[in-house]
């Protein structure tokens, strides 16, 4: 059989291009997974909506496209991203009806278990014009719905426009740029990472009693101690918005388009954020405690997440990333989703663990308790692509010590403790297929350690990917890679001085 980069275990898209998934939910005894999806081919275009369903997170079903663009509304760039809320024992979902200039909400409805929706006759049910004259139409978008105490909200992406800008984003929204041209694959997500769009990125709140008519509440962001100025600055829209209660927390997510990179933080083009806060139902702002990055890997944006009916909050994101070559497209298929991520805050800050359901699929245990290492060393039964590989590692007197995986005659994807900076390190310049990118450094992300002295590791390898839980998941770092098939070897190294690592624990795993 011809070789193929297709995961065995993470969701990805059966044939032409997906990003964002949309409307997750637990609904009728079945994860919903919906997506942003051009199926006839691998890459972005006019944007339906793909869905797949799956009883256990983990083995999903393809169903028949839950939405075209077929209305004139959703002329251009389609249906875009929104949500999904069962109200009434139906599934409604609300989403962007985008045309280049110009981006307005809609309702459709679904009385059949989700299998197929009925647009609202009073589409687009919802525009900025509507809402406030500080929310530029030019950018508004994404909504997530919830439910609070009976009263249905959603937060969604803006740009949030200052008096002097509203004339000029007004007359913009009105004219027809660029209609009639495809959005090319590589420029980035939707319109608003631009810097002659008016206004800066920002995130609002609208109530409703029955999801048709909406009332504004008002902005999100406002300055505040904990924020750098560079958030209120946005060249974009914090796109893909999420809220949710957790723990005794409140979790607001969002995709932020062209957030400079600070220090270590934000090093890939667009980002991946969580805050714990405190909403103010009745302002809409949100006080922000703490900001942290949802993952510190290469590969990751647009997360959402989904309750499950035992009460956890599981994430999923899409696995890729905005302006990089995607080397499957030469299969005829583009985008793959994260492990679904259960989340728990403790201490203050987000935790994220691959969803027990997984652990159904391990076989071929293969158990070490410790591995004393002084320059490489293999262990026998520890090789593979599809695999779950835990330990625990001390680097000891080492400068660099860590794992390389998928290592073959060429190449080799390095994860490793580099001592001096204190950062868990991966480097995959020399794993295949290059990759290209618009960030200065597509190949190697760092991520800093509280602990470089002892951390836990769980790795997930599949095929062309690399998920790597830290510390019980208080860090994640997820990337793609695009070895050779013979690429299958797992060597321990060490650099410098010898490292321990125990503990080991290999699992092949299938779906
Ligand atoms: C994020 C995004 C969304 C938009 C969708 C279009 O990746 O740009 O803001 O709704 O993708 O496919």
């Amino acid at each position: 059989m011809k070789h193929s980069y297709r995961p065995k275990y993470h969701a990805s898209v059966p044939a032409g291009w997906c990003n964002d998934p949309n409307g997750t939910v637990w609904y009728q005894g079945k994860a919903h997974l919906f997506f942003q999806h051009y199926p006839y081919k691998a890459q972005w275009g006019t944007m339906h909506w793909g869905h797949f369903v799956s009883e256990d997170l983990i083995r999903w079903r393809t169903l028949p496209v839950a939405l075209r663009p077929e209305e004139d509304y959703e002329r251009i760039c389609g249906c875009c991203s929104g949500s999904a809320i069962e109200k009434d024992g139906k599934l409604w979902l609300l989403y962007t009806a985008a045309q280049p200039t110009l981006q307005r909400q809609c309702l459709a409805v679904s009385e059949d278990g989700g299998l197929t929706f009925r647009k609202d006759p009073a589409n687009p049910i919802l525009t900025a014009e509507m809402l406030s004259d500080e929310v530029s139409p030019l950018d508004f978008r994404d909504p997530r719905l919830f439910e609070k105490d009976g009263t249905y909200y959603f937060v969604a992406g803006i740009r949030l426009l200052a008096p002097a800008e509203r004339e000029r984003a007004a007359a913009l929204s009105h004219m027809d740029l660029g209609l009639g041209e495809q959005r090319s694959p590589s420029a980035g997500s939707l319109s608003g990472g631009d810097e002659e769009n008016p206004g800066f990125g920002n995130l609002i709140l609208c109530r409703s009693r029955d999801l048709k008519r909406w009332e504004y509440v008002g902005h999100l962001l406002e300055p505040q101690p904990e924020l750098p100025p560079e958030f209120y600055a946005l060249h974009g829209v914090y796109e893909c918005p999420d809220y949710f209660e957790l723990d005794g927390y409140e979790v607001l997510l969002s995709s932020p388009q062209n957030l400079p990179q600070m220090g270590r933080d934000y090093q890939n083009l667009h980002s991946g954020l969580y805050m714990l806060g405190k909403l103010d139902f009745e302002s809409g702002r949100f006080r922000v405690d703490t900001v942290g990055e949802l993952d510190r890997g290469a590969d990751f944006y647009a997360a959402q997440t989904m309750k499950l009916p035992d009460g956890r909050i599981v994430l999923l994101a899409w696995k890729e990333m905005w302006d990089r070559s995607y080397p499957t497209q030469a299969e005829g298929w583009a985008g793959t989703y994260t492990l679904p991520r259960e989340l728990r805050v403790a201490d203050g800050r987000l935790l994220q663990r691959p969803v027990r359901e997984l652990e159904a699929y391990r076989s071929a245990p293969v158990t070490l308790d410790r591995l004393r290492v002084d320059g490489e060393a293999a262990v026998e039964g520890v090789s593979g692509s599809v695999l779950e590989l835990r330990c625990r590692l001390r680097p000891g007197a080492a400068a660099r010590a860590g794992l390389k995986l998928f290592c073959g005659q060429q190449h080799e994807t390095l994860l490793y403790v580099d001592r001096a900076a204190g950062e868990l390190v991966l480097d995959r310049s020399h794993s295949g297929v290059p990759l290209k990118g618009r960030e200065k450094d597509v190949q190697i992300r760092r991520c800093a350690l509280e602990h470089p002295e002892e951390l836990e590791l769980e790795l997930f390898l599949d095929v062309s990917s690399l998920e790597v839980f830290v510390d019980g998941g208080r860090s994640v770092m997820t990337a793609n890679l695009f070895p050779d098939p013979e690429d299958l070897g797992i060597h321990f190294f060490s650099e410098g001085g010898a490292a321990e690592f125990t503990e080991i624990r290999k699992y092949d795993l299938m779906a």
